[in-house]
């Protein structure tokens, strides 16, 4: 069985659709939801669903072992992030190499890095009148949003698109990618 951590910080409506996609599959289950917010709304989703969570603050996740320890005491083999905010640090990078993936809601390179989520992106992308926008899925490695690009999906920018409107585009693609792109991958290793 390939156990998965998802690391959330917000709303979580990824993580959700993430969990319910793995509920019924025999070789894979979302085994936890990991979480920087003790009021996000992605621990009350998982919860629904009877999926263990970790609330861990700064000082756990980088200066601690806590998170990595529960990581390993939960067996973890492979890490999601849908809407976590924070850089993940260098010992988990090393531990998890190549395990842990994400999904940006823009078409990297371009508006991605520190500061670079969720409506903060769609704003930027109209302002530079972008004719299309997108989903990126790529590997996590030490710095916000550089990891190698695994699968990109581009839509269309509406000349009247609004933050709001390109994110529910954005998320909808997020929503039909990105479980398929995880099972893939977990299905070759
Ligand atoms: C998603 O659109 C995700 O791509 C984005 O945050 C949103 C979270 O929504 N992530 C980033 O911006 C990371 N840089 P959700 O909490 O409803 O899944």
């Amino acid at each position: 069985m390939r156990r998965i951590a998802i690391f959330a910080s917000g709303n979580g409506t990824n993580a959700e659709n993430l969990i319910k996609h793995f509920f019924y599959n025999e070789s894979v289950m979302v085994a936890a939801v990991f979480c920087n917010n003790p009021d996000a709304k992605v621990l009350e989703k998982a919860r629904t669903y009877a999926i263990p969570t970790v609330v861990f603050n700064r000082e756990d996740l980088y200066e601690t072992n806590r998170v990595l320890r529960d990581l390993r005491e939960l067996e973890i083999n492979f890490i999601a992030l849908a809407g976590f905010m924070w850089l993940v640090p260098d010992y988990l990078v090393q531990e998890y190499r190549d395990k842990i993936i994400n999904v940006h809601p823009a078409l990297l390179p371009k508006y991605g890095g520190k500061g670079m989520y969720g409506k903060k992106v769609h704003e930027a992308v109209i302002q530079n009148k972008e004719k299309e926008s997108g989903i990126t899925i790529h590997y996590v490695n030490e710095n916000y949003d550089e990891g190698a690009i695994i699968y990109q999906h581009k839509c269309e920018v509406a000349a009247d698109e609004t933050p709001e409107s390109l994110a529910e585009k954005v998320h909808r693609l997020e929503y039909e990618h990105y479980p398929e792109v995880i099972e893939e991958l977990l299905s070759g290793v």
